[in-house]
């Protein structure tokens, strides 16, 4: 199929608000337009028709038992798709538009198999000034997983969905690098008035609970799925982002990592293993001395987990171009920004954690 290729910088342009009118036609008429949002790219289609739900499930090579979010262009639209209430109110004027998805009890507007017949749906109000024209010019809730072909990380850039997308989807909107780079947060309101985190994000649970929520994280979250547990989160289930060589996290401080690297990095090298590290801009120059044969991918400041989950996709997505064996990190910490990333990059290593 053909795939129509638009590079939108800003929507100021008349040519930029053709493009938009063109994209939301296409929706409209059940046909897939990837867009950008603040968190990732996203595979869109008409949420209130279920051939283009089942274009998407196939475009993106996803099992169709597991869900997809509905993006709306206002909270309030939330109420003709699903049964919101006063958290949700609450939830809603204080971080939406923004990188929060809620589940919500669904309406029968939304056909089942966009929801995989659950009970609920995910609903979410992106900030990107591109998604939100879009689904205004598209007129109906757009349905959209992450614009990556299952099995690959989220993208984050254009030239990833590219790469993904091309000859799937009727058109592409390229709008540049992502802001926050991680899916966003995911919570469903429980009966009790409690915020159940299923997925981690921009949103972080600190900044839920300075609202007054009370949260509690699944413990999909920071763990395995553990035999006969149920899955809250049908995404939960399925092997995510892992990237071709094994990548290894590093459970201990800076000087830890560095001895340990120093005896198991340097043997693996010596065996003859191609190696790499994804290290913090700090420790780069000091890895690419220590260790001239390994390859250093830099994954930001130390300090600054904003950028790290800006860059973490890209960087793993580029370990894939060079035919490694192990990639080694340091294991992020559980809060803050630093649990959306802990619940990645266990996800990517596949739980493979070494204390050191
Ligand atoms: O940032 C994001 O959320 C991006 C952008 C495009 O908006 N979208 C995204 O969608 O990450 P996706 O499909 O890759 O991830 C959605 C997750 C899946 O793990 C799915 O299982 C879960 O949300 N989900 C969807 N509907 C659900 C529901 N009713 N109950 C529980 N989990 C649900
Ligand atoms: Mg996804």
């Amino acid at each position: 199929m053909q795939t129509k290729i638009a590079h939108i910088d800003s929507l100021d342009s008349p040519e930029a608000q053709r493009l938009i009118m063109e994209a939301g036609a296409m929706i409209r008429a059940g046909g897939l337009v990837v867009f950008p949002t603040e968190t990732v790219y996203g595979l869109g289609g008409d949420a209130t028709n279920p051939s283009a739900a089942s274009r998407i499930y196939e475009a993106k090579g996803r099992p169709s038992d597991n869900p997809l979010i509905i993006h709306v262009a206002d909270p309030a639209d939330a109420e003709k798709y699903a049964f919101t209430c006063p958290l949700y109110e609450k939830l809603a004027r204080e971080l939406m538009p923004g990188p929060l998805t809620v589940i919500l009890p669904v309406r029968q507007t939304i056909p089942q198999n966009v929801t995989a017949s659950l009970p609920t749906v995910a609903v979410r109000c992106p900030e990107h000034p591109i998604a939100r024209a879009l689904i205004r010019a598209a007129g109906v809730p757009i349905a959209a997983p992450s614009a990556n072909l299952s099995g690959s990380p989220s993208p984050t850039n254009g030239a990833h969905v590219i790469k993904d997308m091309n000859g799937r989807v009727d058109f592409i909107i390229d709008g540049g690098s992502s802001e926050i780079g991680l899916e966003s947060t995911i919570v469903k309101i429980e009966d009790d008035g409690t915020l159940l985190l299923l997925r981690p994000g921009g949103i972080t649970v600190e900044k839920l609970t300075a609202l007054g929520c009370k949260v509690k994280v699944a413990n999909a979250v920071t763990e395995g799925m553990k035999e006969g547990e149920t899955v809250l989160s049908p995404g939960m289930k399925y092997k995510h982002y892992a990237p071709k060589a094994s990548l290894i996290l590093l459970d201990g401080d800076n000087e830890g990592r560095e001895a340990f690297l120093k005896e198991k990095l340097k043997s693996s090298l010596q065996e003859g293993k191609k190696c790499a590290l994804l290290a913090y801009s700090e420790d780069c120059a000091v890895y690419a001395r220590l260790f001239p044969d390994a390859r250093v991918f830099d994954f930001g400041s130390q300090a600054n987990e904003e950028e790290q989950a800006k860059l973490l996709f890209a960087r793993l997505r580029e370990t894939d171009d060079f035919d490694l064996d192990e990639i080694y990190a340091p294991l992020p910490r559980q809060s803050g920004m630093g649990l959306a990333l802990y619940n990645r990059m266990i996800r990517a290593a596949a739980h493979r954690i070494l204390r050191v």
